[in-house]
């Protein structure tokens, strides 16, 4: 819990009103605001939430202008650099890293829950085959909510337990069946053969005349994915989720709603868009045009994989991704795509052009994950599913400390700009 270390005095002398003013470990302060209506009739205004501490949370830490960003308190960078994906998520969710017990435990738990039941796997024949693959996930794994009925009181810490391993264990069983319903191959199960990662990509690239050769630079390509995408405190999905599970709903169903939000392309649907604007640039001797028109006012481009709501600074995950993103591309012989030479180079130019230094506009995560994932023989229209498997760790672990902390019912207020009280007259 955070500790009142001050008070914030709103009004003049004679209404005046001292608020809290509450203390986390590390980042800015928070005014505690929650007695200012009942004491002072007033409101707070905050569309957005660019100023709203909408939670406490012990999960992750990001500070936007040193481009810091922690997972309960170890910078990502080190997680990276030596953590598996699992070894992550049971840090995310359960607060520590594992120890080599914890850790044989954690990967049994994910490997007994990694099937998806044989009714699920009927939903997919329900869906057009060109339906993109979010809007299947956002309907299926809505509908695992119908499913396991013999742990569904989530008043209890084993039944919370369960649903969020069953989560996380299913999700990339889930993406990737949407992704080979889509193409017409047969579904394929899980194999308890391979670690998380490989497990995921054998379940979207296997193919079921010829047994899957793992590439160790490849399934290292996508575990530093999921473990950059894991979790990124209260953005909007998060968010959504959380404020979806404050009512005490299915924690599938708010999994759905965390999906819902994230196919936005100002969240998990951009690097698609960067993909696509990367092709339209072509070559790097279109990028003035393109910067040119990302600083027009008329215009509403806008570069994507470019800024972001929290980081005034390089996003630390950007960084990593452009390495991996290097080394597998020299791994696969495309070291001389011309994406990422687009790409090198514009964010060469957007970074010396005063515009974006003054806006501190960086490219973000998804400025280079779509050139990764492309290269990996991901189909653009799966990008934000793989992104969906990664944060369903984070979401869960939200999920998890809110119902640990027994929260009660998210109510946002208003300020209300529509008619006062008028007399019913008919026209
Ligand atoms: N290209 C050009 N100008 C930009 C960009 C951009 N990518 N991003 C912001 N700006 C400009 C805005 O036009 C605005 O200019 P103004 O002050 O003159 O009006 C200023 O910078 C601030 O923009 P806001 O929209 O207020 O910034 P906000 O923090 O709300 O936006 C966002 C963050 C949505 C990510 C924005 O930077 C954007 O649209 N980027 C492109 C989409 C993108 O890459 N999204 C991925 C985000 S990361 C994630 O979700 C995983």
């Amino acid at each position: 819990m955070s500790n009142q270390f001050g008070n914030f005095v709103i009004g003049d002398t004679a209404t005046a009103n001292s608020l809290p003013i509450l203390k986390g470990s590390i980042g800015p302060d928070a005014v505690d605001v929650r007695s200012l209506l009942d004491k002072q009739g007033l409101l707070t205004y905050d569309p957005g939430f660019r100023s709203t501490a909408s939670c406490q949370s012990a999960i992750t830490y990001i500070d936007g202008d040193k481009g810091t960003l922690l997972y309960r308190g170890y910078p990502i960078e080190q997680l990276a650099e030596h953590c598996s994906f699992d070894e992550v998520a049971h840090l995310l969710m359960h607060g520590e890293l594992p120890s080599a017990e914890e850790l044989a435990g954690f990967r049994k738990d994910i490997r007994d829950h990694n099937l998806l039941h044989d009714q699920v796997l009927s939903f997919y024949r329900g869906f057009r085959r060109d339906a993109h693959p979010m809007a299947v996930m956002v309907g299926v794994v809505g509908a695992l909510s119908a499913f396991y009925q013999d742990a569904q009181d989530y008043s209890k810490d084993a039944d919370q337990q369960k649903a969020a391993i069953r989560l996380v264990a299913k999700m990339p069983a889930i993406a990737a069946a949407s992704f080979t319903y889509s193409i017409g191959r047969p579904i394929r199960h899980p194999d308890n053969s391979f670690d998380y990662s490989s497990n995921f990509l054998q379940m979207m690239f296997g193919k079921p005349s010829e047994p899957y050769i793992v590439d160790p630079v490849l399934t290292r390509a996508i575990e530093l994915i999921l473990i950059l995408h894991a979790d990124h405190e209260q953005n909007a999905s998060t968010s959504t989720v959380r404020m979806a599970a404050s009512s005490g709903a299915n924690p599938f169903a708010c999994l759905s709603a965390g999906i819902a939000t994230l196919w936005g392309p100002a969240h998990g649907g951009a690097n698609e868009a960067v993909l696509t604007m990367l092709e339209e640039i072509g070559s790097p001797e279109n990028i003035p045009n393109i910067i040119k028109r990302a600083k027009d006012k008329n215009d509403p481009f806008r570069l994507m994989g470019f800024g972001h709501r929290v980081y005034k600074n390089y996003d630390p995950r950007a960084a990593i991704i452009r390495d991996i993103t290097r080394k597998t591309l020299a791994h696969l012989g495309m070291e001389n795509s011309p994406l990422m030479a687009t790409a090198l180079e514009l964010e060469r130019i957007a970074l010396s052009d005063e515009y974006f230094i003054n806006k501190k506009l960086y490219p973000n995560v998804d400025f280079y994950s779509g050139i990764l994932l492309r290269a990996m023989g991901f189909p653009s229209r799966m990008f934000t599913a793989v992104f969906a498997v990664a944060r369903t760790v984070g979401w869960v672990s939200h999920w998890l400390e809110l119902k640990q902390e027994g929260h009660g019912i998210d109510r946002p207020r208003q300020l209300y700009t529509g008619p006062a009280q008028r007399q019913f007259e008919r026209k």
